[in-house]
């Protein structure tokens, strides 16, 4: 089957880079939101970029940029987004019980040969897919943020989906310039089962005074080539999508080292959520500088 349509369901972080990458590719993209803010948010977000990424570097004339725009079509009804879909990419918020819903839903509302694919992070790919008929039809891709520029998707296969399945999801994310790397559906996938690790010890040093998180950052930057530190990704990232992910994946190995490092657990409740609210390892100013946090005084 040849992928020509596509919805994206969710406008948020994720949903409006993947659209863009899809309309870049060449793909005719329906993206749902239940918010109209958050579409139109989207809308102009992604209509920002091409005109930035696209057009004033060269890489496309304003007339072909127009036409990639027009490839983009801004709905909050979720039947009328999805009916006339080969393909369709879920990224609405990382709730178990939603993603269900949606994926039955999308059941109900979409041609028999479409496949539904999963943004989910640390959801069970397998239990989404449950909520429809199709199982052999339903997928997880991973796409990462900021999802129009990072290459990798991970492509989760859970239990019962068809080998055309994977096919399929791998030769849409090609074309869109990814690089698909399939993984069974077990928690934190690939890069985040092994970044947990990484966060986790980072934690560790700076709660036992081994070393401050900017000495962390600066040591994992110069020392391991590492384009961003630690303390300084654990920030990006946010401490309550870690604290999501880490716990998810200690349920699946029960390995005391996956267990949430007791440092995010206290800082989340100091209300530090890492860049999101400004405020982690380092504190996030106005004008776009960062300074260390003293975390014990
Ligand atoms: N943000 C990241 O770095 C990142 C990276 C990889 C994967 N993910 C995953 O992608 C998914 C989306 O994350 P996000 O960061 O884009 O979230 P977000 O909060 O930025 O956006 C979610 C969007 O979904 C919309 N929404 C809520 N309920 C909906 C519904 N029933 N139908 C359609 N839209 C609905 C919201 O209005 C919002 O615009 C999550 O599963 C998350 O775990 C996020």
């Amino acid at each position: 089957m040849a992928v020509q349509k596509i919805a994206v369901l969710g406008s948020g972080t994720m949903g409006h880079g993947i659209a863009q990458a899809a309309i870049v590719a060449g793909f005719e993209v329906a993206l749902f939101d239940i918010s109209q803010a958050m579409l139109d948010k989207a809308g102009e977000t992604v209509r920002g970029n091409i005109d930035k990424h696209f057009i004033a570097k060269g890489k496309v004339t304003e007339e072909q940029g127009r036409d990639i725009l027009s490839c983009l079509k801004l709905n909050t009804d979720m039947q009328k987004a999805v009916s006339d879909a080969d393909f369709v990419i879920e990224a609405v918020p990382e709730s178990l019980d939603l993603k269900k819903k949606v994926f039955a839903d999308l059941d109900r509302f979409c041609q028999p040969h479409a496949v539904f694919a999963t943004n989910t992070s640390v959801m069970s790919v397998t239990a989404i897919a449950g909520a429809t008929q199709r199982v052999d039809r339903c997928i997880g891709t991973h796409f990462f943020n900021p999802a129009a520029v990072m290459k990798l998707v991970e492509v989760v296969t859970p239990i019962g989906v068809s080998a055309a399945t994977i096919d399929i999801a791998v030769a849409v994310l090609k074309k869109m310039g990814k690089t698909p790397v399939k993984v069974k559906d077990v928690p934190g996938f690939i890069v985040n089962r092994l970044l947990g690790l990484l966060y986790q010890e980072c934690a560790q040093i700076v709660l036992e005074g081994t070393a401050t998180a900017q000495e962390v950052d600066t040591a994992m930057r110069l020392g391991a080539n590492h384009p961003m530190g630690p303390c300084e990704l654990a920030d990006f990232g946010g401490f309550d999508v870690i604290q999501m992910a880490q716990d998810a994946t200690y349920e699946y190995t029960h390995r005391q080292r996956d267990r949430l490092n007791i440092l995010y657990r206290k800082m989340i409740e100091a209300g530090r959520l890492g860049r999101k609210n400004g405020k982690g390892f380092y504190d996030y100013h106005e004008d776009g500088t960062k300074t260390a946090f003293t975390i014990f005084t």
